[in-house]
């Protein structure tokens, strides 16, 4: 069944307005159309290296199902699946990989026990992914973890919200570039400058976030 767009509401800047608002506003991002922006991928189709997944691996291990909720083609969901794990793979788009036809912020239930992907960015949609993969995990106890762009980090828009949801810990990664539909030649200058790093939330967390430096090179 073709994925439906229902009306929706005039965007805010985020600038003016507050995170929860924004991730109100951005879950309604991908049903005005399928590119945030002229010059971005259609509904931020930026595949994740398999070597940025069995870094993160080498770091971190999971106890129990996992759950890759934006899953593209499988670039994370496969590299989770050789490693042993069982994974559960959705999309709001069909790639020929896992269930499509499903919009992660309109999910209400846990559908395994951690969450591990790269979100859409844009207009808050990786904050959004963020904040609904936190609450659902809460129901589980799991662990959350993000492929995110550095640079976000420190945003003004996302002080408040790392002060009161503090990662567990930060990986920051060396050489990652999600190229737009997994193709270097389909580029933008301001893609290949992203530097990235894994962020992972865990619920029994206490205390200060770890900031770890992880190299991809020995996993291509
Ligand atoms: C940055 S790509 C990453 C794909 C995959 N996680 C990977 O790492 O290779 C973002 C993915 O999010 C999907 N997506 C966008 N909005 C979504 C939503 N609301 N619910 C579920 N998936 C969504 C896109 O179709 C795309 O596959």
């Amino acid at each position: 069944m073709p994925f439906q767009r229902p009306s929706v509401p005039k965007l805010l800047h985020p600038r003016d307005i507050t995170l929860q608002q924004l991730v109100t506003q951005t879950a309604h991002a991908f049903r005005m159309g399928p590119q945030i922006h002229p010059r971005r991928a259609a509904y931020e189709f930026y595949p994740t290296p398999p070597e940025a997944t069995r870094a993160l691996l080498s770091a971190e291990s999971f106890d129990g199902d996992i759950w890759e909720p934006a899953c593209g083609e499988g670039h994370i969901s496969k590299v989770l699946t050789e490693a042993g794990y069982s994974v559960v793979s959705t999309d709001l788009i069909g790639y020929g990989y896992g269930t499509p036809n499903r919009d992660f912020l309109a999910e209400r239930k846990p559908l395994a026990k951690h969450i591990v992907t790269n979100p859409p960015y844009g207009r808050g949609l990786a904050d959004a992914f963020v904040s609904h993969a936190l609450k659902l995990t809460r129901e589980t106890g799991g662990t959350v973890a993000m492929l995110m762009n550095l640079a976000g980090l420190c945003h003004p828009i996302r002080h408040d919200f790392y002060i009161q949801n503090p990662p567990a810990v930060i990986y920051g990664l060396d050489e990652c570039t999600c190229w737009p539909y997994g193709n270097p030649r389909r580029t933008t200058t301001s893609i290949a400058k992203q530097r990235y790093c894994w962020i992972v939330w865990k619920h029994e967390h206490t205390g200060p976030t770890e900031f770890r430096w992880l190299s991809t090179r020995r996993f291509k």
